[in-house]
């Protein structure tokens, strides 16, 4: 997608497409206007990536902090924002570090593996599986429902996308029933995990709790899996692998640039519920607004030569996080997963040999579908 922005960020920065029914926004000052103005922009139906923008019920799906608005959208956030704060997130490190070591010593033997599948995607399940307290008998089911969740085809048939929503429906009353007896046995004790502190707070419907600990299992999955796969596919692609492995290369600033040059998430929408100007175009209420965040983390405006990968680049103010209230809750466990994924990786195999021949980048959420590689081990 990145030479269409570089064009449509130079020549039609904010531009209507008919076709899609949305406003397209394109540069990095016009994204984070819109994402900080929610006076005029309401992210009441911002949890539908770009495929299912026409789809009218995935947007309700849930009714959680990621579409409300302030002051309710404060009232939400405040249950869990302590518990995803930097110092709390140091205290989970040596879980995740545990969780990493497992994942990796269930590889031991395997010269040649799908990255994808065989760690970046059971990592963030696992992690935000423990952060919640899903007892680990349940662990498959519950990644079971994720994916039926989170499913997206690309392209495809009526009859498939029906069955997909069938799935994806039932998934969610089965994991909806799920959370609400672990809520329900979980009130009035005092465990550590996540769902407890839900199942403890005061002023949460019951519709609510549950809404909150769905969002928490989708927003960190598919997002966490492509950064990390998006980090190993970006350092053997520019050979820089072994540079992160020794040190010469930042590893944290690595995992911030990776963010940037290949953000998860690419788009976000708003709706305007007010009549407003962005760069010159007005824009009506009731508008859907598509902003391009892949687009302003590669705005030259703001970012020098933006098309190169550049590990030493400090600040990085890209957006992939998001900016304003809704910034991701998830940020800081996000990188902190990748920074232990990555140190792990690089110690125990002396070289991935990712195989980079046949790559298909996915579209909505940008990572890869599978990234076959051969490792050497350390010795
Ligand atoms: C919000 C990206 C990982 C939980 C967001 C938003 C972005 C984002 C762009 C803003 C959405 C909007 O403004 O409409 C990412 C990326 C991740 C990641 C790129 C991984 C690399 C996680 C993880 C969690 C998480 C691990 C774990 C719990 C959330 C939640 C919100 C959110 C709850 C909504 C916050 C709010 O509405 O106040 N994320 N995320 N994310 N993210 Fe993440």
């Amino acid at each position: 997608p990145f030479e269409w922005y570089a064009e449509m960020r130079e020549k039609t920065p904010v531009c209507f497409d008919d076709q899609r029914e949305t406003w397209d926004v394109f540069r990095f000052e016009d994204v984070n206007r819109v994402l900080r103005d929610h006076d005029a922009f309401t992210a009441n139906r911002a949890f539908k990536d770009d495929t299912s923008s026409n789809d009218e019920d995935t947007g309700s799906i849930l009714q959680t902090m990621i579409t409300t608005d302030p002051p309710e959208h404060t009232r939400l956030r405040g249950f869990v924002d302590e518990r995803f704060q930097p110092g709390t997130i140091r205290e989970y490190q040596p879980r995740v570090e545990n969780v990493t070591k497992r994942l990796l010593d269930d590889l031991e033997g395997n010269e040649a593996f799908d990255f994808v599948d065989e760690f970046a995607i059971p990592l963030p399940v696992i992690v935000i599986a423990e952060l919640l307290g899903i007892p680990a008998e349940r662990r498959d089911q519950f990644k079971a429902w994720s994916d039926a969740l989170v499913a997206r085809p690309e392209e495809t048939t009526q009859a498939e996308l029906q069955r997909i929503q069938q799935e994806r429906q039932r998934a969610q009353q089965e994991m909806g029933r799920y959370f609400a007896t672990l809520l329900a046995e979980r009130q009035g004790s005092d465990g550590d995990d996540l769902i407890t502190l839900i199942a403890n707070a005061e002023d949460l419907s019951r519709g609510e709790k549950v809404g909150f600990c769905i969002l928490l299992l989708l927003a960190g999955n598919i997002t966490t899996t492509n950064l990390l796969t998006n980090a190993i596919w970006t350092l053997e692609e520019q050979e820089m692998t072994n540079a992160v492995r020794t040190g010469d290369v930042d590893r944290e600033q690595t995992v911030e640039e990776v963010l940037r040059y290949r953000s998860p998430i690419q788009s976000l929408k708003r709706i305007a519920i007010k009549d407003v100007e962005l760069n010159g175009r007005s824009i009506q209420t009731g508008d859907v607004v598509t902003l391009w965040l892949g687009a302003a983390n590669r705005d030259p405006a703001i970012f020098d030569s933006p098309e190169t990968f550049r590990s030493e680049r400090k600040p990085n103010r890209h957006i992939a996080f998001g900016t304003g209230v809704h910034f991701c809750l998830g940020a800081h466990l996000a990188r902190m997963e990748a920074d232990v994924a990555l140190k792990q990786l690089l110690a125990r195999f002396d070289r991935l040999d990712a195989d980079l021949s046949d790559l298909e980048p996915l579209n909505s959420l940008y990572g890869l579908e599978s990234l076959p590689c051969e490792v050497h081990r350390n010795t």
